[in-house]
């Protein structure tokens, strides 16, 4: 283990100097996705769309940090995983039948930002129009054009997109960012000022199933205005739950507004197309898996009770950096004692982390797929009785949940054999006294779909071949709890990245150790960072 503490800025930069090459290379064509990958995506999704559709997407907003300074951009993944195209300011039009525009039978466009040699001197390189038709294989046009760009709306019967974002700054005179093409879309569709893509949805769902399932429908609805309070002012929604006989639900029904506004249905489709995996975003998201393991074990290895949560966390994304991972997919949470037990701790504020439990849950991006590794260790190598026997519970929870990760479980199965181990031992522990208690000190899900998002979308049913899901039971027992205060301030949570396929489930992260015996071994190992000493500065 090393004996320094140092300031994590100064560290990631040294340490590229310093420490030896790591063997990969990340540019390697089979290490990026292709024009193919996503031509293949844009032609599942318009097999799903209806007839006389079309299906729009926006690019995310630049995001303002202060000034005139702007926060790192994030592509949209649905975007990305469309066109491959990373840029801001852009939108991609999918008609579901060919259609006749200037000419030309076109079943997609692409508007995106043309070539500007002044702000690429500032910023870097754009794709430009014909860069961005190279790389994705689409009609491309300048963004400038989408004012004056035609949509045929009456004769679509679906006009789909995704909840447009209500907080785009209108920041830029140009008539082409992300604010003038909202606009733009907003007058071309005629979208009512107001238009509330939710109860749009809820309108349609009365429409569809109102006369048929009252029951249903009416439980539904009720559920929703629990959830959402505004609801409860719409006139029509109520109009309906109070209709008492079969007239008045009719009238109820046909008064309901009609549109071929959609904001909620393409969300759907695209959550169900990423949560099934193809091979290509398998062999990223190992990769990013990978390497966010090999963090975890650098750390371990470093790891000395003399250094700050701060520094824990740039080892591993310097670890992340190395293998050519470009970001980290969330805020890194490295949290020691006390901040173990605040699920999403983000500061790494502790100056030493003491003897504590430190819990680390950081995951690599890699090619824009996130991993998601937690790992809880020691801080001097060696773990209490206390903290073994919460660690061995948290385990042996994990294990029951990663035997529920089979093709046709239900969603909630891993979380459901979790809970019962962990009810079970709190209660022989005697943490607990009731089995109800069991949420005071695991608080959270088990498991969540991985991809492009740490937190992906996907329809969160029954498991489906070649999904990738996290296995994340924890325990955190914060200071003052009502239990023997031995147990106080232990926080550990095991987080693995499963692969379930019709054969059976893969721990894509078992190579970041995770019994008690592997992590002491891993520990006690030295470290490359052992003799990386800084001079003290004032
Ligand atoms: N890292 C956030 C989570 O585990 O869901
Ligand atoms: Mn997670
Ligand atoms: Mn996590």
């Amino acid at each position: 283990m090393a004996a320094f503490r140092l300031c994590v800025l100064i560290l990631l930069a040294a340490l590229t100097a310093a420490t030896a090459q790591v063997r990969t290379n990340p540019d390697k064509p089979s290490d990026t996705l292709d024009k193919t990958f996503h031509q293949q995506r844009r032609e599942q999704l318009r097999k799903q769309l209806p007839p006389r559709s079309v299906a729009v997407f926006f690019a995310s907003p630049v995001r303002n940090r202060a000034n005139d300074v702007d926060y790192y951009y994030h592509p949209d993944p649905d975007f990305y995983y469309l066109t491959g195209y990373k840029e801001p300011n852009a939108v991609l039009v999918l008609f579901s039948e060919p259609q006749s525009i200037d000419g030309k039978q076109t079943k997609e466009l692409l508007f995106v930002q043309p070539n500007d040699p002044q702000y690429e001197l500032w910023n870097g390189e754009r794709l430009g129009v014909e860069g961005a038709a190279s790389i994705t294989g689409i009609a491309t046009q300048p963004n400038t054009t989408f004012a004056a760009f035609k949509l045929d709306t009456a004769s679509l019967q679906h006009i789909l997109f995704k909840e447009l974002p209500h907080d785009v700054r209108d920041a830029t005179a140009d008539q082409a960012d992300l604010y003038s093409l909202l606009g733009q879309f907003r007058s071309k569709v005629k979208m009512p000022i107001g238009f509330d893509a939710q109860r749009n949805m809820l309108y349609n769902v009365v429409r569809e199933q109102g006369a048929s399932q009252p029951e249903e429908i009416k439980g539904y609805l009720s559920q929703m205005m629990q959830y959402y309070p505004a609801l409860r002012q719409d006139r029509y929604l109520n109009d309906y739950l109070q209709s008492a006989d079969a007239r008045s639900r009719v009238k109820a029904v046909a008064a309901t507004p009609k549109s071929k506004l959609d904001g909620h249905t393409l969300g759907q489709a695209m959550a169900g197309l990423r949560e099934v995996k193809t091979e290509q975003e398998l062999q990223l998201l190992r990769k990013a898996i990978s390497i966010s393991a090999q963090g975890q074990i650098e750390v371990m290895k470093a790891m000395h009770p003399k250094m700050s949560e701060m520094e824990l966390q740039g080892i591993h994304e310097f670890v992340h950096k190395k293998y050519g991972a470009q970001h980290v997919g969330y805020p890194s949470i490295v949290g020691a004692g006390k901040n173990a037990c605040v699920l999403h701790y983000i500061e790494s504020k502790k100056p030493t982390v003491d003897s504590d439990l430190v819990l680390m849950d950081v995951g690599a991006e890699y090619k824009g797929y996130t991993a998601d590794v937690t790992r809880t260790i020691p801080a001097n190598g060696k773990f209490t009785k206390e903290q073994k026997e919460i660690y061995e519970l948290v385990y042996k929870a994990q294990e029951a949940a990663f035997a529920a990760c089979k093709v046709g479980n239900n969603f909630q199965a891993p979380h459901r054999a979790a809970e019962e181990v962990i009810a079970n031992g709190l209660l022989k522990l005697g943490i607990i006294k009731d089995r109800s208690e069991v949420q005071r000190y695991f608080p959270h899900g088990t498991s969540h779909y991985l991809g492009l998002d740490v937190h992906d979308p996907g329809s969160y049913g029954a498991f489906k071949h070649n999904t990738v899901i996290t296995v994340e039971p924890g325990i955190y027992i914060p200071g003052g709890s009502p239990c023997d205060k031995k147990w106080w301030n232990i926080g550990v949570r095991i987080e693995d990245d499963i692969l379930i396929t019709d054969k059976g489930w893969e721990n894509l992260s078992k190579l970041a150790p995770r019994t008690v015996a592997d992590l002491e071994k891993t520990m006690a190992q030295p470290s490359g960072l052992d003799n990386f000493i800084l001079p003290e500065i004032d």
